[in-house]
């Protein structure tokens, strides 16, 4: 098994949403640079979807989730009803399972919940990981706003009981 198995995945806590903001932009500044986004996009999610005061509000209306190693957090996921909104690993922990840890545990929580499909809206970049977790595109949408012009994956998985 990969270093990443055995990463414990719990719950963040409040004093944690500084650590968690700081990763969700240390992973947008990587995500833009990869998927070709100007300064201004990335500086956009940045803001907008990696803040303190996102990661704070987020938290307070999604169920989010660490990978934790001694006093380092190496990746999250949020998740709403059977919706995952966010899931990011520190660019220097890819690949090695963190990414599939985070991902089977939210989603054996949301099967326990009663749920009998997962949805997400993935960056293109993402959708070979999302695929080995078993999920399949089955659309597209297009990004609005400040990420306008910019095509997101529409990703399904259905529960078995
Ligand atoms: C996508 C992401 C979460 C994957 O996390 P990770 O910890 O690197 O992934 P893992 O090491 O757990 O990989 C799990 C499996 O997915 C596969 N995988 C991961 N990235 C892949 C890729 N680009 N192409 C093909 N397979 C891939 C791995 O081979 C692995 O398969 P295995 O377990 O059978 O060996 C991570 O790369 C990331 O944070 N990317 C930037 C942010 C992002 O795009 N997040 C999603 C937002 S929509």
């Amino acid at each position: 098994m990969k270093a990443g198995g055995q990463l414990p995945i719990r719950t963040m806590s409040e004093s944690e949403a500084g650590d968690v903001s700081a990763l969700l932009c240390r992973c947008y500044a990587w995500l833009g640079a990869r998927e070709g986004l100007s300064q201004r996009q990335i500086e956009f999610l940045k803001s907008e979807r990696g803040s303190l005061e996102t990661v704070r509000r987020e938290s307070g209306e999604e169920t989010y989730l660490v990978a934790q190693e001694g006093a380092a957090i190496l990746g999250m996921i949020a998740f709403r009803k059977n919706r995952i909104t966010k899931l990011y690993v520190d660019p220097l922990h890819h690949e090695a399972g963190v990414g599939r840890t985070l991902y089977e545990t939210a989603e054996s929580a949301i099967r326990s919940q009663g749920h009998t499909t997962i949805e997400l809206g993935a960056f293109p970049i993402a959708v070979p990981f999302y695929e080995a977790m078993g999920l399949r595109v089955v659309g597209t949408k297009e990004a609005g706003g400040e990420l306008a012009g910019f095509s997101i994956a529409l990703m399904e998985k259905r529960l078995e009981g």
